[in-house]
């Protein structure tokens, strides 16, 4: 399989590099198209590192030939971006294309590349990401949603990408305000509740770099157990909570100063500006 990548900054250069590193990757070709030649350029370096051979990557001249190449195009751009590459890519839009640009519907997708190549858009195999940039330490949450032509066999080879740095799960276009509120931008709010630990386990007397350890290693872990259990994350906050112990006094603190309230309002303020985005 021929995976083609035009636009490798944050997140598509995240994607890129975990990938690359994956067991899913090996043995098949990257090809990579940049508008900064720099990033081209480092990125080769970097996925050679990985024990990719320059026979593995190419270096394509610019994104329509990168196009005729590919067997599956991700398109890792910024949202105003995104009209130019599909004006490049239109005459090859018979191959797999990824979009990962936030705000850009598979509606838009289409009809840009009807605007480009006639037909092209409804013919097109289109799949819209949402990822987050935990891909870059291959723990990335990414959500994947289809048109029409996109068949399971298709869609599964791509899933294989997405799986590969992370975990990637199927949802409706519709839900996707929805995962950029719990998964796309959360990791924001996460690193707030970790540097709250931290600087409490600091003003306790614990050394900086320890104590973002062990804030760390506790959200991972609590995640982790959250994932393989079958309890509900009401009966998992309990079992840590002994009545008379040390940790109901603090989910009594937490619960006494609204602190899930507090997440769920931050969450839908992300969804409400992902929807106005959409809108625009
Ligand atoms: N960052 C996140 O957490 C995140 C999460 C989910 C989704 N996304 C989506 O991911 C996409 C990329 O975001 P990012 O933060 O990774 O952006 P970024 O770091 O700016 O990377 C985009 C790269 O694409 C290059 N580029 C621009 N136009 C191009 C063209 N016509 N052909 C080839 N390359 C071109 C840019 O080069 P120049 O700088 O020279 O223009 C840049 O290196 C966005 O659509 C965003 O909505 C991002």
């Amino acid at each position: 399989m021929k995976v083609g990548f035009i636009g490798i900054g944050n997140m598509g250069g995240s994607i890129l590099k975990g990938y690359a590193k994956s067991t899913v990757g090996t043995g098949n070709q990257i090809l990579i198209h940049d508008a900064t030649t720099e990033n081209n350029l480092a990125m080769a370096e970097s996925i050679a590192e990985s024990g990719y051979t320059n026979k593995d990557l190419v270096i394509c001249n610019d994104n329509k030939e990168l196009a005729e190449q590919a067997d599956i195009i991700i398109i890792g751009v910024k949202p105003g971006a995104v009209g130019s590459v599909l004006k490049d890519i239109a005459p090859a839009a018979g191959k797999t294309i990824v979009s990962m640009a936030a705000g850009v519907s598979i509606a838009k997708i289409e009809a840009a590349l009807n605007d480009a190549v006639e037909g092209s858009g409804d013919a097109a195999k289109i799949i819209r990401i949402m990822p987050n940039l935990p891909a870059r330490v291959g723990a990335a949450m990414t959500s994947m949603s289809r048109n029409a032509n996109v068949d399971d066999d298709a869609f599964a080879l791509a899933k294989t990408i997405f799986d590969s740095v992370g975990r990637a799960e199927e949802v409706p276009e519709d839900m996707i305000d929805c995962v950029i509120g719990v998964s796309g931008s959360s990791p924001a709010y996460t690193y707030m509740y970790i540097e709250a630990l931290a600087k409490a386990a600091e003003a306790n007397g614990m050394e900086k770099d320890k104590a973002r350890v062990f804030a760390c290693q506790a959200v991972i872990g609590a995640a982790k157990m959250a994932l393989e259990s079958k309890e509900s994350l009401e009966q998992l906050r309990i079992n840590v909570c002994s009545p008379g112990g040390t940790t109901i006094e603090a989910v009594k603190k937490l619960q006494a100063n609204g602190f899930m309230d507090d997440v769920i309002e931050a969450f839908q303020a992300a969804v409400d500006r992902s929807k106005e985005m959409t809108a625009q």
